[in-house]
């Protein structure tokens, strides 16, 4: 089967969260099962070129863009084996130093790339077996293709949508969608075929999320749970009850090449499961490098580590009210105080976010417990994962979610709040005895830091007091297969279900 992949991100050359991981992951494990993958990402400025192996210059084109032609270049080449399309405007679209926030117009931006990735299929004449596009960036193109070929008798590719998380729904007014050439009557289609009163019914504030979902063949989203928390609430709730029959949640899985303590590059000892030494000298090495090892003590020529003793916390994440700022805030302190370490890898996209978090981390700078790292880095975050004894995930609400996921194949154990994939992927070690799945972290509910504070307290007793069990816990964690074995073969069937043969 013959599958390209259209998104805005991919990790880990254009990674910003776990919509990158995703694609790569995925497209990998699809690969890896004989079938033809690539992925067709925007060739952003701040790409990592060098990750990019056989870069060259494949086509050159003109793809429509608010009543004109812009000049257009498709590179190919492969990102860890996997084959990429990378497109370039001639204009100012996908320039700067971050895969978004450019100063571009990022609406007009995701609409231009929309097309030209159809425009290029037209060029060299492509028909994939199935388009998978993702989050509200990429919907766009299941409307244009709808628009583009809908008098055609056999409609090949097939189009699936991933939603990664649905508040990002890509807003837009109607006159907005003119600049990729569409006229928004086929959002009249959608109003006929809904009753729905909330966002997509007014052409001042369209969904190009909600488009995805009624113009793509297969709508997935990223756990079970989520499907479930979705069809409850949420602005597109109604319109996602619609179309339930063709609404399904694949739990993501994680890319375990990327992703493998035993052979990780950027770590200073490696580890796996029966043999989990390079963890200690992973946790005393990133606690040295941070200053957090303040009772390194030597006694005659031995060294008692005493601050690798203490559970060490950390938390990797983008700084957003989604993952329980208020939380995160409140386990800073909190882990010193139950005699911890914590140290969080995270950015804020709101400036003053980030500027409360700096004014954190400043106070704490000279503290033997607490690092606050507010910036972004791939190496960090392999190093903390693969160092901690503990990764915190508190989040109010959590499509799916791979920090859980990468912290126990890297032997961290999850605490996590119940909520989207959370839920399917961790049950805790002294409530869900008698879960089908194997208690593998600990898990709390409410969304207040007393009901966080008691998971802490749990894991804290749980580590001091019973360390060979918690041995014993973090070795079978790191054996739990999160890989996209299971997954992707879910993919293939659901792929497999539409396409036409
Ligand atoms: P989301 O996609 O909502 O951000 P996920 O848990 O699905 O949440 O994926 C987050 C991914 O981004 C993980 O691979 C995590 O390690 C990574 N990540 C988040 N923040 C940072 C950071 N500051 N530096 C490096 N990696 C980060
Ligand atoms: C989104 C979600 C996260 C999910 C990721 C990859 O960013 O917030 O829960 O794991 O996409 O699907």
């Amino acid at each position: 089967m013959h599958i390209v992949h259209v998104t805005a991100e991919m990790a880990p050359i254009a990674k910003v969260g776990g919509l990158g991981d995703v694609v790569t992951g995925l497209g990998r494990a699809c690969l890896h099962r004989g079938h033809r993958v690539e992925v067709m990402l925007p060739f952003y400025e701040c790409l990592q070129k060098e990750q990019i192996n056989d870069l060259t210059l494949s086509d050159t084109y003109s793809s429509y863009h608010n009543g004109d032609w812009v000049s257009t270049r498709a590179y190919r080449g492969h990102v860890t084996g996997i084959p990429v399309i990378l497109i370039e405007p001639a204009n100012h679209f996908f320039k700067g130093q971050c895969v978004y926030g450019g100063s571009y117009n990022e609406l007009e931006a995701y609409l231009f790339f929309s097309r030209a990735c159809l425009e290029l299929m037209q060029v060299t004449a492509t028909q994939p077996d199935i388009i998978h596009v993702h989050e509200w960036q990429t919907s766009a193109l299941s409307l244009l293709y709808w628009d583009m070929y809908h008098n055609l008798s056999v409609k090949k590719p097939r189009l699936i949508l991933t939603i990664h998380n649905m508040e990002h729904y890509g807003e837009c007014r109607q006159e907005q969608l003119n600049i990729c050439g569409l006229d928004g009557s086929v959002y009249n289609t959608i109003e006929k075929a809904l009753d729905d009163r909330t966002i997509g019914h007014n052409p001042e504030r369209l969904s190009l999320l909600k488009g995805g979902i009624v113009y793509s063949n297969a709508v997935t989203t990223v756990s079970p749970t989520y499907v479930k928390e979705t069809l409850c609430s949420g602005w597109l709730s109604n319109t996602l009850m619609q179309y339930r029959e063709k609404y399904v949640g694949i739990l993501n899985g994680i890319d375990t090449v990327l992703w493998d303590p035993a052979t990780d590059v950027f770590l200073p000892a490696h580890f796996q499961a029966h043999e989990t030494e390079g963890k200690r000298i992973c946790k005393q090495y990133v606690q040295r490098g941070l200053g957090l090892d303040s009772n390194l003590m030597t006694m005659g020529k031995k060294i008692t580590n005493k601050g690798s003793n203490s559970p060490l916390v950390v938390c990797i994440t983008r700084l957003v009210a989604q993952k329980g700022l208020h939380l995160i805030r409140y386990a800073i302190n909190r882990v010193a105080e139950l005699g911890g370490k914590f140290i969080l890898l995270g950015t804020a996209p709101d400036g003053r976010v980030q500027e409360e978090f700096e004014y954190l981390s400043n106070q704490c700078k000279e503290s033997n417990n607490v690092r606050l790292l507010l910036t972004y880095s791939e190496e960090l975050s392999h190093m903390l994962y693969a160092a901690a004894d503990i990764v915190l995930v508190p989040s109010m609400y959590e499509p799916c979610g791979l920090a859980q996921m990468i912290g126990m194949r890297y032997g961290a154990v999850p605490i996590v709040r119940r909520t989207g994939g959370l839920a399917d992927t961790v049950f805790d070690v002294d409530h869900d005895q008698s879960h089908a799945n194997q208690p593998n972290g600990f898990v709390f509910e409410g969304i207040d830091e007393g009901s966080l504070n008691g998971a802490l307290e749990r894991a804290f007793q749980y580590y001091n007091e019973k360390p060979q069990l918690w041995m014993e816990l973090i070795s079978k964690l790191m054996q739990i297969d999160n890989s996209w074995e299971k997954s992707a073969g879910e993919y293939i069937d659901l792929y497999n279900s539409v396409r036409v043969r």
